[in-house]
C-alpha cells in the first residue's frame, strides 16, 4: 500500500542508489531514525534519508490460562517429543530438547539480530549495553519483549533467519526484520517477503526429511508451533504525513495483509498464533520530536493529550489495533481448530507512560540515547550511535532507548505484562499456547 517502488529485495544500501526507493525511504524516515544513523555509519555516504522503523512482539507465562486449542490439551510437551524421538534420537540436545518452536515475524521491535546480519551492520555500543553487554543487532541496549518470552519458556532466544554464523533453529526462526512493514513493497523485507521464507525454510526442511535426513524442526514442531505477530507500526508511521481520515483509510489495508498472512500460514498448517497489537506510537520521542503546528491534526490544543503523548498518533494506532482484533475474530470464527490469540500492547505501553512513576520512571517521553536533552533528547539527525548522542545514566530507568525502540528496562515490563495472558483474547498465556495439543483433521505422524 506504501507507493512505494517495485519489488522488495532492494536493499537500503541499493536503495540510495535508485530515487524512487530513495524517495520512499524519505516517507518512511519519519519512523526510525537510529537505524537511519546506523546506515550511515556503516553504508557508502550516498544513503542518506534511508528510514526505518519497528515494532514489538509478545510473551508468554504459565499461570491461569485455559487453552483455546481444542483437543487433549495436556501432555503437549510430552507427546511432542514422543513424535519426535526420531528426530531427537541423534540430536542430541544437551538437556531438554527444544520441545518450544516459534516462528516469528515482525520488524526491529522482535528482531534479534536480523537486520544487522543482512546488511553487514556492524552496530556499536551502547547497544546492548544492558544486558548482553555487546551490540547483537537488537535495537535496545538490552533484551526485546521476544526475548523475554523466549526466557519464559525456557528456551533460547530466537536465531535470526538469515544469521550466516552460529544460526540454531531447533527451538525457531525469527524472521523479523528492522524497518520492516506488513505492506508488500514498503520495505525490503515486508511480511509478505517473511511468509515467503518460512514457505522456504518449510519446503526446504520437508525436503530434508524426504532425503532421510534431519531438519532442525521437524513436521511435528511445524505444526505445534507458535506463530508469533508483531508488526505494523512502520506501516502506520509512514502514512502519517497524510491528513488524518486519508492515514485512517490506509488502516484497513495494514491489517488486511496480517490477516492474509495468518490465511496463508494456516492453511499450511500452522494453527496456533500469538498477534501483536502496536504500541502507543504517540507517545514515542520520535514521533513528538516532530515539529509540528499548534494545532497539530488530530488533536486540539498542541495535539498532545493529558500524558503528552500525540492524539493523532495514537488514534491511528489504536485504530489499527481494533480492526486487527476484529481481524483476528474473524479468523477466530474461519479456523475452528485454530487457536489466534491477540495481545493489547496498546494497554501494556501506554500504562508505562501514563503511570511511569509506579513503574519507577521518571522521564517517560524522553529517549535515553539520543540528542538535544528534554524534554525527548531526540533528534532525527544526531540519534543513538552518532557521534554527538547523548546517553542515560546506565541504570536509569527510561521507556525509550533511542526514541524509537524500548530499553531492557521497559521491555522487561511489558513482557511481564504479556506473560500474563491478562491483555490476551482470548485470556490465555503464551506457554500455556505452547503447551496445548492442536487436533488436526489431517494430521500424519512425521
Ligand atoms: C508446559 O509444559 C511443561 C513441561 O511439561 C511444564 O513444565 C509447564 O508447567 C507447562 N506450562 C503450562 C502453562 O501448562
Ligand atoms: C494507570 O493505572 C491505573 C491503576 O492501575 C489504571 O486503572 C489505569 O488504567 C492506568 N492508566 C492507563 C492509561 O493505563
Amino acid at each position: 500500500m506504501t507507493s512505494g517502488g517495485g519489488g522488495g529485495g532492494a536493499s537500503k544500501a541499493a536503495a540510495a542508489v535508485t530515487p524512487l526507493r530513495l524517495q520512499h525511504y524519505l516517507v518512511m524516515a519519519g519512523v526510525a531514525a537510529a537505524v537511519v544513523l546506523a546506515c550511515l555509519r556503516y553504508a557508502p555516504a550516498a544513503a542518506t534519508g534511508a528510514g526505518y522503523g519497528f515494532v514489538l512482539p509478545a510473551a508468554p507465562h504459565h499461570g491461569h490460562a485455559r487453552v483455546v486449542v481444542p483437543a487433549g490439551a495436556g501432555a503437549g510437551a510430552a507427546a511432542r517429543d514422543r513424535d519426535e524421538e526420531e528426530e531427537d534420537a541423534d540430536t542430541a540436545a544437551p538437556a531438554a530438547p527444544p520441545s518450544v518452536v516459534i516462528f516469528n515475524f515482525g520488524d526491529s521491535n522482535s528482531d534479534t539480530g536480523g537486520m544487522a546480519a543482512v546488511n553487514g551492520m556492524n552496530l556499536n555500543l551502547p547497544e546492548g549495553r544492558t544486558f548482553f553487554r555487546r551490540p547483537t543487532g537488537r535495537l535496545s541496549d538490552g533484551r526485546l519483549v521476544i526475548d523475554f518470552i523466549c526466557e519464559s519458556l525456557h528456551t533460547p532466544y530466537l536465531s535470526p533467519y538469515l544469521k550466516a554464523l552460529g544460526a540454531d533453529f531447533r527451538n525457531g526462526v525469527n524472521f523479523a526484520i528492522g524497518g520492516s512493514t506488513a505492506t508488500p513493497g514498503g520495505s525490503p523485507f515486508s511480511l509478505d517477503v517473511q511468509l515467503h521464507q518460512w514457505l522456504y525454510f518449510r519446503a526446504r526442511s520437508m525436503e530434508m526429511i524426504n532425503l532421510g535426513q534431519r531438519p532442525p524442526i521437524g513436521r511435528r514442531g511445524f505444526r505445534n508451533a507458535v506463530y508469533t505477530i508483531d508488526i505494523g507500526q512502520n506501516d502506520l508511521s509512514a502514512y502519517m504525513h497524510l491528513p488524518h481520515d486519508q492515514v485512517l483509510a490506509k488502516v484497513p489495508g495494514v491489517v488486511a495483509q496480517i490477516r492474509y498472512t495468518v490465511e496463508a500460514l494456516y492453511a499450511h498448517g500452522a494453527r496456533k498464533f500469538w498477534i501483536h497489537g502496536t504500541g502507543a506510537l504517540g507517545c514515542l520521542p520520535q514521533k513528538l520530536a516532530i515539529p509540528r503546528g499548534d494545532d497539530a491534526d488530530a488533536g486540539g490544543g498542541d495535539g498532545l493529550d493529558a500524558h503528552g503523548c500525540l492524539k493523532n498518533y495514537n488514534a491511528v494506532a489504536a485504530r489499527f489495533n481494533a480492526l486487527l482484533a476484529d481481524a483476528c475474530a474473524l479468523l477466530r470464527r474461519r479456523m475452528v481448530d485454530a487457536a489466534i490469540v491477540f495481545v493489547d500492547m496498546y494497554a501494556i505501553k501506554y500504562d508505562l507512560v501514563a503511570n511511569h512513576t509506579a513503574h519507577g520512571i521518571d522521564r517517560p517521553l524522553m529517549a535515553c540515547c539520543g540528542y538535544g536533552g528534554p524534554p525527548y533528547n531526540y533528534n532525527h539527525f544526531k540519534a543513538c550511535m552518532s557521534a554527538e548522542m547523548q546517553l542515560c545514566d546506565l541504570g536509569a530507568r527510561f521507556v525509550s532507548w533511542d526514541g524509537v525502540h524500548f530499553t531492557e528496562a521497559a521491555n522487561a515490563i511489558v513482557a511481564a505484562k504479556v506473560l500474563t495472558g491478562d491483555y490476551s483474547t482470548p485470556r490465555v498465556t503464551i506457554a500455556s499456547l505452547v503447551n496445548s495439543t492442536t487436533a488436526l483433521p489431517n494430521d500424519q505422524q512425521p
